[in-house]
């Protein structure tokens, strides 16, 4: 078992100091503070944020060490983090979101609007006492995105930190630190999804491909995936999709409502990266009102509204009125679309 002692000093992160670039470089080994868990990083996973805040779509400091999709073993506690039983050498997955467990959204439970961490950490790449964890060996500071997971360790407060389940593969298990919550937020929090019900995914890349799973999981009846890539659809179709649709395909509407008796699907979720779907057949269709919420996003930083023919005509309804914003994405009593998304916002 790993202790604080045996710890190296230095290690090798991908540090980002300019748009789209990525350099390895040795950064001392960050130290965990109070409530802070070090984690020896088995595998980070790329979310497309990481992509948008590499390419510069994404305000970050630079230089910034990113990767918020971890799994690894507890390396280091720091004073205080092992009061939840966590212990070193035990396999964790890392969330993306970490919770200061302070704020008045954390108090009421609502940790996914953490004023902490989207203030500090997603605007500053700083942890809760407004410094960063990591610098360089010449004391240079480097933002962290999130816990900067592409690194051979990471700082996550421990309210960030969950123990994975014996049996489970410690690698794969990293996908669950976004993807998989983001996915979960979306079909049980936003959707609110019931057995029986259609959905349709537009985009099954990280985020949709988890929508596609966890829809089926809570008893959806169609699944349809739609997606440009033909790798990603066969992808959705073996982790439970009922029905693919290239959204290029000039029918792509067309097959949506055939794959629901006509009548459209009941919940659309767009998982695209695009900020405007302009490849797809969708995009020229005549405009229409969706509803694009993030799962996980605070208000102030997320479009709850989007004028998009895209979630219209990727659920087969027509083009209608939207329903008016609410706290959470429902069917709406006008329309049988209701677009819950995770756009590029984080
Ligand atoms: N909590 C959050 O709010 C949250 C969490 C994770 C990701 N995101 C955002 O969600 C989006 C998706 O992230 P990801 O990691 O799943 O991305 P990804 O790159 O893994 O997947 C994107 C998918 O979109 C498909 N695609 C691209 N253009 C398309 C088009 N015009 N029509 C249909 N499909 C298209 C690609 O083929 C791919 O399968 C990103 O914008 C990311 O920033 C938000
Ligand atoms: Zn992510
Ligand atoms: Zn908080």
């Amino acid at each position: 078992m790993m202790t604080a002692e045996s710890l190296p000093t230095t290690m090798r992160a991908a540090v980002c100091r300019e748009d789209g670039h990525l350099v390895l470089e040795d950064l001392p080994v960050p130290q965990p503070q109070r409530d802070e868990v070090l984690v020896k990083v088995t595998a980070c996973g790329v979310c497309h944020s990481d992509l948008h805040a590499l390419d510069g779509h994404i305000a970050f400091p630079r230089p910034a060490v990113l990767g918020h999709e971890i799994s690894g073993t507890v390396a280091a506690l720091g004073p205080g983090a092992g009061r939840d039983g966590l212990a070193v050498g035990q396999p964790v997955v890392g969330a993306f979101l970490m919770p200061c467990g302070r704020c008045r959204y954390c108090v009421q439970g609502r940790d996914d609007l953490c004023e902490e961490f989207f203030a500090r950490n997603r605007l500053g790449g700083q942890l809760f006492d407004g410094t960063s964890r990591l610098r360089t060996t010449d004391g240079e500071t480097v933002a962290m995105y999130s816990m900067g997971g592409l690194a051979e360790y990471a700082v996550v407060p421990a309210t960030a930190v969950a123990p994975v389940p014996e049996g489970m593969e410690l690698a794969p298990a990293a996908v669950l630190g976004c993807a998989g919550l983001t996915a979960y937020g979306a079909v049980r929090r936003a959707a609110d999804l019931h057995p029986g019900e259609s959905v349709a995914v537009v985009a099954v890349g990280g985020v949709g491909s988890n929508v596609v799973q966890l829809a089926r999981a809570f008893g959806a009846s169609e699944v349809v995936a739609v997606d440009v890539d033909a790798e990603k659809l066969a992808a959705a179709s073996r982790m439970g999709a009922t029905v693919t649709v290239d959204s290029r395909d000039p029918d792509a509407r067309e097959q949506v409502l055939a794959a629901t008796g006509g009548r459209g699907v009941d919940v659309a979720s767009r998982c695209s990266a695009a900020r405007r779907p302009s490849s797809s057949r969708c995009s020229s269709s005549p405009p229409a009102a969706g509803w694009s919420r993030s799962a996980w996003a605070a208000p102030a930083r997320t479009p709850r509204w989007r004028s998009t023919s895209w979630s219209a005509a990727a659920c087969g309804s027509s083009p209608t009125t939207a329903p008016a914003p609410g706290p959470t994405c429902r069917r709406s009593s006008t329309s049988p679309t209701v677009a819950c998304c995770a756009t590029g916002t984080w």
